[in-house]
């Protein structure tokens, strides 16, 4: 923890586990620190990154113009998996919103990252983090991801281990900055649902238009593991299976519900059939099926259902690229 502290102070970078993913780290208010987390991770620098504050932080040193809702979803969900994006307050570094008006606010759970955020300037200061993986790539939920993700890189040195992500998948984002004129906006789904945001607003979040603030986790192509990937539903898991292990291909399978299966698939992961399991496991999962050198990973569809949709979220995007590659 001082070695991370330390790090932080003298502008560098560092991984850390947050409840829903690892996040790569440095001083929100030092561009330079933030400059670094971009070359680590081979992102552009026209995305922003979120800022993670403590629970005691004050809001109101980062946003502006906030409206009343914002506290009251903060009061409700903080610390927790929710990202609030806000005005940005005049002072705040560009290199954290991208050149955007507006900044990504969250206040992470997890015992260690609380803990390294009141640490860290008397718990006033912001920690600027996207997830700790190269630009495009699966999310890390454990040190070990991160560590394979950036082996050998010497700018990562401290990465602090606080056990396997309890969620799994990313923050929900909500985007309050444009309340007057569109409300709320639903920019990503995550652990905490429409449904529960408008419990506490009265407001169903709307779906992002095309003025709503960019996010780079709701770009089309996300999440991808290096083999091509096919998700496909549950009544053509059988016929594509067999098709595709009788031209020779090498098969990893991720499923939930019960199959009679080909003989020949190289990996088998039995998903959870319950949504937040699912997301619990759905990022180890991925890389464990993505390291066996198979030709094609193959996903069962889940419900498309609403309690099932931020895990349908990651796995459209985890296939979006390359879905052609993989009936080749
Ligand atoms: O759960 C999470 O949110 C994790 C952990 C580490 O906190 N972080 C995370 O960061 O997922 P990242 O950078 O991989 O995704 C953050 C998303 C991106 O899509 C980014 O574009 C969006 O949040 N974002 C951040 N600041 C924003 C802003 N000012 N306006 C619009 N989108 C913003
Ligand atoms: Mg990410």
């Amino acid at each position: 923890m001082i070695r991370a502290i330390q790090t932080l102070e003298s502008g560098g970078v560092i991984g850390f586990p947050t409840e829903t993913v690892y996040g790569l780290g440095a001083d929100a208010e030092n561009p330079e620190a933030v400059a670094q987390i971009y070359a680590l991770k081979g992102r552009p620098a026209n995305h922003p990154v979120i800022v993670h504050l403590a629970k005691e932080a004050d809001i109101r040193h980062w946003a502006a113009d906030i409206h009343e809702l914002v506290f009251a979803l903060t009061d409700a969900f903080w610390p927790g998996p929710l990202t609030l994006i806000l005005k940005r307050a005049a002072h705040i570094p560009d290199a954290v919103s991208g050149g955007q008006e507006t900044i990504g606010l969250r206040c992470p759970a997890h015992p260690v990252a609380q803990q390294l955020l009141q640490a860290y300037k008397n718990g006033q200061g912001g920690i600027a983090a996207p997830s700790a993986n190269r630009f495009g790539r699966v999310s890390p939920t454990t040190a070990e991801h991160v560590r394979e993700e950036f082996k050998d890189d010497p700018r990562l040195s401290v990465i602090l281990d606080g056990g396997q992500s309890d969620i799994g998948i990313e923050s929900t984002i909500i985007d309050l900055s444009r309340m007057k004129t569109h409300g709320p906006v639903l920019l990503r789904p995550g652990h905490i649902s429409p449904q529960e945001i408008s419990s506490v607003t009265g407001i169903t979040p709307k779906k992002p238009d095309e003025a709503a603030p960019r996010a780079s986790g709701t770009l089309a192509a996300h999440y991808a593991p290096q083999t091509p990937v096919l998700l496909l539903p549950s009544e053509k898991m059988v016929s594509m299976l067999k098709q595709l292990s009788d031209k020779g291909k090498m098969l990893a399978v991720m499923h939930y519900s019960t199959y009679a299966l080909p003989e020949k698939i190289c990996v088998l992961k039995q998903m959870p059939n319950s949504p937040e399991t699912y997301a619990h496991d759905l990022y180890a999962a991925l890389r464990a099926l993505d390291s066996v050198g198979a030709d094609v990973m193959i996903l069962e569809q889940p419900p498309l259902t609403t309690t099932w949709e931020s895990v349908n979220d990651r796995l459209t995007r985890a296939a979006h690229d390359s879905q052609h590659l993989a009936i080749q």
